[in-house]
């Protein structure tokens, strides 16, 4: 029961992948493989976005504290994220999807750096699809990233605090080129935001899915934006406000 004038479809949808390390521990399995399943659903979820017109989709898949991991882990999930880019390049370019990454990429190993340069050059002319991967990325150390940006460009004459306000501010923000996500899912039933667009999400719907991330389906897509469809946005409004009746 969207309000009148809001669109069901949502234009953002940000999800937090979770639950590889369960769906292998259940099978007997190294973690490993179970982010190895976690990259089909990553091209799953992308597809099914692109099939319900979502414009925007955003990953959450690989954090600022996640290199406190086993080491084994960290460099298998470095590995699958190369092979990755390497394989999807072409298919972007098919599906005209713009890609991003957004994080403290730079201290990511330098052929990760290389290729997500080269996947954001290669797609940067695409406008309708877009699919960011959220890489060595943390809210809060965005928001430290954004306030030394914001500082240096205050002493170099190029802002002004007292004329800034959230939307000059949020510029310095890695997600300056993305609208607010609308809706965030988080896969295999926690209820955490983890540390993922704090501040992009002001205003999202939240939908926990019990679905462990290498089993996540269209139809778990689906239902979230079902569910989402059925939610009432007032950023701060009354529900009338929002849903005004007869005179
Ligand atoms: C959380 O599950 C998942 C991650 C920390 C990594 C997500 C990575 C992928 C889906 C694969 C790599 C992605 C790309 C795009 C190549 P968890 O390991 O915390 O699961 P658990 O809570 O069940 O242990």
């Amino acid at each position: 029961m969207s309000a009148p004038g809001q669109p069901s479809i949502p234009q953002h949808v940000a999800i937090i992948m979770d639950g590889n390390g369960r769906w292998a521990r259940q099978r007997g399995l190294p973690r490993l493989e179970g982010h190895r399943r976690g990259v089909e659903s990553v091209r799953t979820a992308l597809n099914a976005a692109r099939e319900l017109g979502i414009r925007y989709i955003t990953l959450y898949a690989f954090s600022v504290e996640n290199w406190k991991r086993p080491q084994e882990e960290v460099s298998g999930l470095m590995g699958l994220l190369e092979l990755y880019l390497k394989r999807e390049l072409s298919t972007f370019v098919r599906d005209e999807v713009r890609f991003h990454a957004i994080g403290r990429t730079a201290d990511l190993p330098a052929g990760v750096c290389r290729l997500l340069r080269e996947t954001e050059e290669a797609t940067r002319h695409f406008t309708h699809w877009h699919f960011t991967l959220a890489l060595n990325y943390g809210a809060r150390t965005e928001v430290v990233d954004a306030a030394r940006a914001y500082a240096l460009a205050v002493r170099a004459g190029r802002a002004n605090p007292a004329e800034t306000g959230w939307d000059e501010f949020s510029r310095y923000l890695y997600t300056a080129d993305l609208p607010d996500p609308d809706l965030l899912i988080r896969t295999s039933g926690e209820l955490r935001i983890s540390n993922f667009l704090l501040l992009q999400l002001a205003y999202a719907e939240m939908v926990f899915s019990p679905t462990l991330w290498p089993d996540f389906t269209k139809a778990d897509l689906q239902a979230a934006v079902d569910e989402y469809g059925r939610r009432e946005r007032r950023y701060g409004l009354t529900s009338e406000q929002v849903r005004p009746g007869p005179p």
